[in-house]
């Protein structure tokens, strides 16, 4: 996918972080979606619903954009201005209670929100696999830490996360805590190529996240932490 497409729409009103959409077209490039305008994608943790957008042009899908801190009322809004209100449904749930159907969606997209929720055993099997078709794919984008200091997420990252640093694993650990199901073909976890052009763009962003951000990306962000890739494939 061409990113410079949806440059207009990537702003200091939609990001939430390093650029989701350059995190999404890594994943897209590596597992292709094939979908037609049948399939249902779900968007977990969408944010601002910017990868939903993204999502829905790519492949044609109808996109549920699901998100928990931004409203669906304010992504319905965004998303009528955009022209996509009919092909992407804004939801505001928990990731943890969602109330969808039962095998609805051909493949899950989740950039940059799958760690705030869903870093122990058995929450892939228990609150994302039965929402998933047979033969569908999960994948997911989401920041971490180097293989080289795996389990040192507290030690390394607290001066910058606080008491959120535990949410960063390495991709290892992330593909035990996906873990093993009769319905899973495959699991693949790596570190991301994209590290570096996602959060320079972040960091050009005039906000006090971003800002804050900056003051801890040469001393703890760049050495000590990557972006996840995690595909699932479902037989
Ligand atoms: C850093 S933002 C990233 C948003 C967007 N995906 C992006 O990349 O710009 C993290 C998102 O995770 C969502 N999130 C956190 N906990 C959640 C939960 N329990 N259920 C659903 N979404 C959740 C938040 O609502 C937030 O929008």
């Amino acid at each position: 996918m061409d990113i410079n497409g949806y440059k207009r729409y990537i702003s200091e009103e939609t990001m939430m972080g390093p650029n989701s959409v350059r995190i999404l077209a890594e994943l897209f490039e590596r597992y292709p979606l094939q979908l037609t305008a049948d399939d249902q994608i779900l968007d977990l943790g969408c944010g601002t619903g910017l990868t939903s957008l993204v999502i829905a042009k790519e492949t044609g899908a109808k996109v549920y954009a699901n998100d928990l801190w931004v409203s669906a009322e304010e992504n319905g809004k965004r998303f009528a201005r955009w022209g996509i209100g009919g092909q992407v449904m804004p939801v505001c749930e928990d990731a943890n209670h969602l109330h969808f159907e039962q095998k609805q969606f051909s493949a899950l997209v989740s950039i940059d929100s799958y760690h705030y929720f869903a870093g122990r055993e058995g929450f892939f099997q228990e609150k994302i696999l039965p929402l998933i078709k047979d033969g569908g794919a999960v994948l997911i984008g989401i920041p971490g830490l180097k293989e080289e200091y795996a389990n040192r997420a507290e030690e390394l990252l607290s001066d910058w996360l606080g008491d959120e640093a535990y949410m960063f694993k390495c991709p290892a650990h992330w593909k035990v805590l996906i873990g093993r199901h009769e319905r899973i073909e495959s699991v693949k976890t790596w570190e991301m190529d994209c590290f570096g052009k996602a959060w320079e763009e972040w960091l050009a962003v005039n906000n006090q996240f971003a800002r804050g951000d900056r003051q801890y990306f040469e001393t703890i962000i760049r050495p000590y932490t990557c972006f996840v890739g995690i595909c699932v494939k479902l037989r």
